[in-house]
């Protein structure tokens, strides 16, 4: 017998969680119809956790996060409730949504050249973070901004400070940015494929960067990537989303090595693995639905190897497959 447990948190850890998610949608509106961008979901974030969010294009993961602080483009709109330290957040005000993104959460983008102000030098955009939001002094701030610049390992940060954006590598831009979105501390640091836009050794230092950050600072990470070996190496919790829906939630270790949606499976699978040699690294064949007619039933089903009658009419809930592992799939109560 399963339990119902769609609005129930991934793992259940002490103390209130710091953002809760529940029941999420996503629409926006099109001359070719209304796109379902995402369909109820729902998570909890703790403090000092990693959340990784993975999946494949265009299956709702930016746009979780972008409904969550209130940056949907204008065709777009957004239900469901999102609770940021006890306080409803969903399509509030833009003046409070102005103050969360500045003070309590911050997102840092795969392209960071387009989260800097190009003709302004990098010490200035940063001390403005923070006598803007924080209302601190002018040296107040230089000496914070340069604390933030050493602690994302820039080399020589005083000079750089009065360097300009583009006088920095793909790499040390990124790390700028993610100085600047840890200036005011956030409660939650969303990273949209961070690293994607870099040379592996650049992506690997990145990566070792929010590491350290997810151990030692109380900031609750959330991971947004394609690469699963980014989540193993970083997260604690992990939701895979397919078609805007979580298919599967658990724990970074019961989902590596018990997989319980035929479509984690099929990731799994397409892993590159020092095992394996790179010929035989497979996509999962097929496409995903079109999100304006999404099918009645599994959204996956009709690239799925085991989908049967049942998976194509009934769609499947978000149920408690073991002690905090969740999924979406009929598959166990096949005929
Ligand atoms: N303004 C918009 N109008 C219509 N559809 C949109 C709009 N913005 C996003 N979408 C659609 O919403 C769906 C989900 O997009 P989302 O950006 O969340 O995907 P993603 O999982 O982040 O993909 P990727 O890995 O490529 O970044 C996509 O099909 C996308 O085309
Ligand atoms: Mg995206």
């Amino acid at each position: 017998m399963m339990a119902e447990t769609t609005a129930r948190p991934v793992r259940a850890q002490g103390g209130e969680p710091v953002l809760q998610c529940r029941d999420l949608n996503v629409h926006f509106q099109t001359g070719e119809g209304r796109i379902s961008a995402v369909n109820g979901v729902s998570f909890d974030l703790h403090r000092g956790q990693c959340l990784g969010i993975v999946g494949e294009s265009g299956s709702g993961k930016s746009q979780t996060f972008l409904a969550i602080l209130g940056l949907l483009a204008s065709n777009g709109h957004a239900t469901g409730s999102v609770v940021l330290n006890g306080e409803e957040i969903l399509n509030t005000s833009r003046r409070k949504l102005n103050a969360i993104r500045g003070e309590k959460m911050a997102i840092v983008f795969q392209d960071s050249i387009t989260g800097l102000t190009p003709h302004k030098r990098i010490g200035e955009q940063l001390c403005e973070v923070l006598t803007q939001h924080r209302g601190m002094s002018r040296s107040e701030a230089r000496s914070r901004a340069l604390e933030m610049l050493e602690l994302v390992r820039i080399p020589e940060p005083a000079r750089r400070f009065r360097m300009y954006p583009h006088e920095f590598s793909g790499g040390m831009r990124q790390r700028v940015m993610i100085a600047q979105a840890l200036l005011c501390q956030p409660d939650v640091l969303i990273a949209d494929e961070p690293t994607t836009a870099l040379d592996v050794t650049v992506q690997a230092q990145i990566l070792k960067l929010f590491k350290g950050l997810a151990d030692h600072t109380d900031t609750a990470l959330v991971m947004i990537t394609h690469d699963l070996g980014v989540v193993a190496g970083l997260c604690d919790e992990v939701m895979v989303m397919y078609a805007g829906r979580a298919i599967e939630q658990a724990s970074v270790d019961s989902l590596f090595y018990d997989p319980r949606h035929p479509y984690t499976r099929g990731l799994l699978a397409c892993m590159p693995r020092a095992d394996r040699d790179s010929e035989s690294l497979t996509a999962i064949p097929g496409q995903p639905p079109d999100l304006s007619e999404l099918p009645p039933g599994c959204a996956y089903a009709p690239r799925c190897p085991q989908a049967f009658d049942r998976c194509l009419t009934e769609r499947p809930s978000l149920d408690l497959a073991v002690e905090g592992h969740l999924k979406a799939c009929h598959l166990e109560n096949a005929p």
